[in-house]
């Protein structure tokens, strides 16, 4: 397949050129997940990776695909409920049906930060911020391992009221952060920062569906990546909306949360889903 890089021509001004370089020799999740999402932002070493996952397990296109279709009925849902703020953190390279676009469907006033600390996914920066909704919305490159940091930055406060609920969006991102990074004590902190009535949206990979062969084949393929990954249990996973109010129907399988018709229902994902309001 041909290394389409067309993406570097067309969205970048001098100023928002990333100042770290792409690597595009190392496989990189945002990169990977495009390919599996049929998108063309991608480099062969993405390639190669995410074709031995398919090699392993190959649904997982369909899984990511299953994915996003999650992180948009979730949010049509959390706006639905008069909340028109998202910090959406591990946004992904755009594709069809970003935070911003579904958000300002059904409030065209909806604020959105976008957050990775993944440059390629500042380079698409316009086309985050493009739409046809009047909300703002901003894209900034930072870490989730340090949420004091995202907390802090003046442009997130451009876009977000801290003192009305936002929701916090953490989608397909978790399970990039280690358990010895304490990925629990992460969300704490940026759930603090948020008031009452503020949501939780979450998706996070799982092993518990698979035979643990292919969990740890998927482990080892992405050792080689830019960011490794650490599959979660069920009771790990609900440990994120410690204190929360889950939303119907609770912890579920992520084709479970909600599915808008029968076929969405039976895609089969290894993933956990859930949303949760902040008492
Ligand atoms: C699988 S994609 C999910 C994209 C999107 N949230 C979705 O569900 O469609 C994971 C994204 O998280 C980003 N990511 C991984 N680790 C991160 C970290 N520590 N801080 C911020 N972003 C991170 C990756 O760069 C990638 O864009």
């Amino acid at each position: 397949m041909e290394n389409d890089v067309s993406w570097m021509a067309t969205d970048w001004t001098e100023e928002e050129r990333p100042a770290t370089d792409l690597r595009p020799e190392m496989p990189h999740p945002a990169r990977i997940y495009n390919y599996f999402l049929g998108g063309k932002d991608n480099f062969p070493a993405d390639r190669a990776a995410a074709e031995q996952m398919i090699a392993v397990a190959p649904r997982t296109p369909g899984a990511a695909k299953a994915n996003r279709a999650f992180l948009q009925r979730a949010v049509r849902f959390v706006a639905g409920q008069g909340i028109d703020q998202f910090l959406d953190i591990g946004t992904g390279i755009p594709t069809a049906g970003n935070t911003h676009e579904v958000a300002q469907q059904v409030n065209p006033k909806a604020g959105v930060v976008y957050v990775d600390n993944d440059p390629i996914v500042l380079a698409h920066a316009r086309a985050l911020m493009a739409g046809a909704g009047h909300g703002a919305t901003a894209v900034i490159q930072a870490d989730l391992r340090e949420p004091a940091a995202i907390l802090a930055d003046p442009r997130v406060h451009e876009v977000l009221d801290f003192d009305r609920p936002v929701a916090l969006m953490l989608v397909a991102v978790l399970h990039f952060v280690d358990e010895e990074l304490d990925p629990y004590g992460l969300v704490a902190t940026l759930l603090e920062a948020l008031p009452s009535g503020s949501y939780l949206i979450l998706s996070h990979a799982t092993g518990d569906f698979d035979p643990p062969a292919t969990a740890e084949a998927g482990k080892q393929i992405y050792k080689k990546a830019a960011a490794q990954v650490s599959p979660r249990t069920r009771e790990q996973v609900a440990r994120f909306t410690a204190g929360l109010e889950e939303v119907e129907p609770g912890l579920v399988a992520l084709s479970r949360w909600r599915p808008e018709s029968a076929e969405q229902a039976e895609v089969w994902a290894p993933g956990y889903a859930v949303v949760a309001r902040k008492p």
